[in-house]
């Protein structure tokens, strides 16, 4: 009988020594190697940066993948001086305002509209590089704006909607006279007669109230700006399962899903508590084990 206890007791020490050593070789986390996440929320001029969004310069290797990020791509956002919060869009670095976390909306403005107090003067599209995770708000928030310049017009067409920009510069080609519409009124002769066109994206709701677009309509609204939203459907299903697991997804400077970083302070394949489960699972089995063995015995 005693016999039989001590061969009972060694098989159970043998089998604790076995499965701690096999829950030490199951951590395929490894420690953070940075600190990526640590600075969120990070305030920069009043904006809150956070989760999905990061601080631009907060990048590092992360299980071998380099530039990597805690967050989405394209949603890096730059703090100039430490006090203004902006984000670049296709070589155009543009004033962040506002980023809301209940619909997942960054708010920006161009900073040639926000710096010139009379006659601000578009120059460009507003366009978002595909590899940026950002789309353009939905419907009922975007309106557009329609810039021309560098048009060819010697007569004003007779269109109460279409009237020049009442500051416009002398520079701007053609005869001199440039027009910006919403983009609802018709603007088929502008189209026509003029070189150069440029859209840009304002708050629906406001461009449907002030009417005088080409006085100082059309900088009022610029000056509120305009939204893009993040693009969820993006997201890998890795990613998915580590947020599910309260977890940050991490990116690679390509675009590649890099690594969940977890509260714990670990880097993980997918999810958080990975351990927990597989620590769970081997118990269970561990005591299933045991049990069968005592009992043969
Ligand atoms: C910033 O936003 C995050 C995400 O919504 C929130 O958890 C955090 O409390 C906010 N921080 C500040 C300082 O507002
Ligand atoms: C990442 O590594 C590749 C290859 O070594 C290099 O070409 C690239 O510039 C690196 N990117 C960053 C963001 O450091
Ligand atoms: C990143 O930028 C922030 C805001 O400008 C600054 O406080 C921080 O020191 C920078 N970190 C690095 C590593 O450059
Ligand atoms: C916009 O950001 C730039 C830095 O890129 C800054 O110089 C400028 O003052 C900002 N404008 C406003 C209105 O915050
Ligand atoms: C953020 O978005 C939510 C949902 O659209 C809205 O109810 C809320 O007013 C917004 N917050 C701010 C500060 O704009
Ligand atoms: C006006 O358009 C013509 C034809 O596209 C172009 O050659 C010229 O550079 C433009 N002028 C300005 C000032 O943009
Ligand atoms: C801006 O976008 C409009 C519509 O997509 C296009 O017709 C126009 O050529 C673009 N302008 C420039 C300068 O790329
Ligand atoms: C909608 O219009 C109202 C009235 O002009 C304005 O107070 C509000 O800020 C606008 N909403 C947005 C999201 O710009």
């Amino acid at each position: 009988m005693a016999v039989l206890l001590r061969r009972r007791l060694l098989l159970l020490h043998l089998l604790l020594a076995i499965f701690v050593a096999a829950s030490r070789g199951d951590q395929s986390g490894e420690d953070y190697t940075t600190t990526i996440c640590n600075l969120q929320p990070y305030t920069c001029g009043g904006v809150n940066i956070s989760y999905r969004f990061y601080l631009s310069n907060q990048t590092s290797d992360v299980r071998g993948k380099n530039g990597s990020y805690c967050g989405y791509p394209g949603l890096g956002i730059d703090c100039v001086g430490g006090k203004y919060p902006t984000l670049n869009l296709d070589y155009y670095s543009y004033n962040v305002t506002h980023i809301n976390y209940t619909d997942d909306t960054i708010s920006l403005a161009d900073p040639d509209v926000l710096d010139d107090e009379s006659c601000p003067r578009v120059d460009h599209n507003v366009t978002v590089p595909p590899i940026m995770w950002l789309m353009n708000s939905t419907e009922d928030t975007t309106g557009y704006l329609l810039f021309f310049a560098n048009c060819s017009i010697s007569t004003l067409p007779d269109e109460p909607h279409i009237k020049p920009i009442a500051c416009a510069c002398p520079d701007d080609g053609g005869n001199g006279y440039s027009f910006v519409v919403p983009s609802y009124v018709p603007h088929q002769i502008l189209s026509q007669q003029c070189n150069d066109i440029f859209v840009v994206p304002v708050l629906q709701n406001v461009s449907q109230i002030d009417q005088e677009w080409s006085t100082s309509g059309y900088r009022n609204i610029l000056e509120l700006g305009f939204q893009l939203e993040v693009d969820l459907s993006r997201k890998s299903e890795q990613c998915g399962k580590c947020e599910g697991s309260k977890g940050r997804c991490a990116y690679s400077g390509g675009g590649e899903f890099a690594g969940c970083f977890c509260n714990n302070g670990r880097v993980e394949d997918q999810e958080c508590n990975g351990d927990g489960k597989t620590f769970c699972l081997l118990l269970a089995s561990f005591f299933s084990f045991v049990r069968s063995k005592l009992l043969r015995d």
